[in-house]
């Protein structure tokens, strides 16, 4: 890993300057969470070999065993405006860098999946450490499954790999590089007013899932409708049998 991370050094330049690794913690996004509020730079990567208590969205756990995943968490400086947009960024850049060092193409569920065919190989955990009119400091957490996991029942069937669907190993730091010169990239066009090139290239990357079926819960009842599109605030636009609706977080489930 040390070695190409040294080999992408020149594509970055704040993105994993500051690299802290842990063989084993509770979550990399409580490291970056500290580090973030002693005064972390932009950039500062906290990164784990297992965690003990991986969490992702909603208050769920995100099984981390050792030598099969990717784990790291990234400190992230923004404009406040553009803040929102932060997931769907890092889901671009996690695209994109999975691409540039494997060739896998994935998919992105909105509003933090990596996705293949229907099975999840990664998703992504922002928390906001601070923030005002002008500036965010935001904490983004990255998982990536490289490798086949012994995984509860109730998951094994909706995960996937890295090396599962190429059938073959990969170069497991060159992945991690790969998505950190690519969240460089895509945080710096956030951050000099290129959200709507971000955008676009999620909307790329999500293409296959638009049109679908979504459900989700509104004051205690099922809403359906079928997701069209993103908005320029990152939210989901369902069209829906009595309107048009945007949905800014909590539980969507595709069918
Ligand atoms: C999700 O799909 O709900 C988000 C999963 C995010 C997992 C990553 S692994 C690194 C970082 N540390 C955590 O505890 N969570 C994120």
């Amino acid at each position: 890993m040390a070695e190409a991370l040294a080999r992408s050094a020149l594509r970055r330049r704040a993105l994993g300057a500051h690299l802290a690794w842990w063989d084993a913690t509770s979550s990399t996004n409580d490291r970056a969470m500290e580090a973030a509020a002693s005064g972390a730079a932009h950039g500062s990567v906290c990164a784990a070999g297992y965690q003990t208590a991986g969490r992702g969205r909603l208050g769920r756990a995100w099984q981390s065993p050792a030598g099969v995943g990717l784990y790291f968490s990234v400190v992230l400086h923004l404009p406040g405006p553009v803040a929102p947009l932060v997931t769907l960024a890092a889901g671009v850049a996690v695209a994109d860098g999975i691409r540039a060092s494997t060739g896998l193409a994935v998919q992105l569920k909105w509003p933090n999946d990596i996705w293949v065919d229907g099975r999840k190989l990664g998703g992504i955990l922002s928390e906001m450490v601070r923030m005002d009119a002008a500036r965010a400091v935001v904490v983004t957490g990255i998982g990536v499954n490289l490798a086949p996991a012994a995984l509860p029942p109730d998951l094994a069937g909706r995960a996937t790999s890295i090396e599962t669907e190429l059938g073959r190993a990969v170069d497991r730091g060159l992945v991690l590089a790969e998505i950190l010169v690519a969240l460089e990239e895509r945080t710096r066009q956030l951050a000099e007013g290129g959200s709507q090139a971000v955008l676009a290239d999620w909307r790329a990357h999500a293409s296959s899932l638009m049109g679908r079926r979504v459900a989700w819960e509104r004051d205690g009842e099922v809403v359906e409708g079928r997701a069209t599109d993103v908005d320029e605030t990152g939210a989901l636009v369902v069209r829906t049998a009595s309107g048009v609706e945007r949905i800014v977080a909590g539980e969507v489930s595709w069918t």
